[in-house]
């Protein structure tokens, strides 16, 4: 089984899913983090050398390496289920499940942790505030395809075990 934990920026998913691949004993993958193994080269750097585009691409080939693998906790970037039929191909091939947190609680986690994310990382306060509900409502459409939907504020990883081992 492949769990693949979607949702926006500062969700939580990297860290729900090592804790949920530590009791289902499964591998835990980051796909920002094969990214950055696959190019050797940091998310922003890819973003300012070769274009979001290219990093997009990028999510979808990994994606389609991934789902021939078994036993495994997928923390997606949270644009990866927004683009091209990516968000089909996880359900086809997996458990989805989406963290959702309102654009308050996004903002008060993102604000001190732009400088990773290419997309957010010289927005002041103010447009970062708007970047998230506009960002937010283009992608939810996307989310919420995912079979399983939980409050990000409260997850834990025994009501993720629970969840998924159904
Ligand atoms: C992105 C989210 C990031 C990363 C990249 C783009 C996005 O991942 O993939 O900076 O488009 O929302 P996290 O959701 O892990 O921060």
């Amino acid at each position: 089984m492949i769990v693949f934990l979607i949702g926006f920026m500062g969700s939580g998913k990297s860290t729900a899913g090592k804790q949920l691949a530590l009791r289902l004993g499964y591998s835990f993958v980051d796909t920002d983090q094969l990214i950055v193994e696959k190019f050797g080269m940091t998310i922003n750097e890819i973003f300012d050398s070769l274009g979001e585009e290219a990093f997009r691409e990028g999510e979808a080939s990994l994606l389609n390496e991934l789902i021939s693998k078994r036993d495994l906790v997928v923390s997606t970037g949270g644009g990866l289920p927004c683009y091209g039929d990516n968000m089909d191909v996880i359900n086809n091939n997996g458990i989805s499940v989406y963290l959702r947190l309102v654009p308050d609680a996004l903002f008060n986690r993102l604000v001190f942790r732009k400088y990773k994310r290419p997309l957010i990382r010289d927005l002041s306060d103010e447009e970062l505030r708007a970047f998230i509900n506009e960002k937010l409502a283009e992608r939810e459409p996307f989310y919420n395809k995912a079979r399983h939907i939980l409050d990000g504020l409260k997850v834990n990883a025994g009501e993720l075990e629970k969840l998924v081992r159904g």
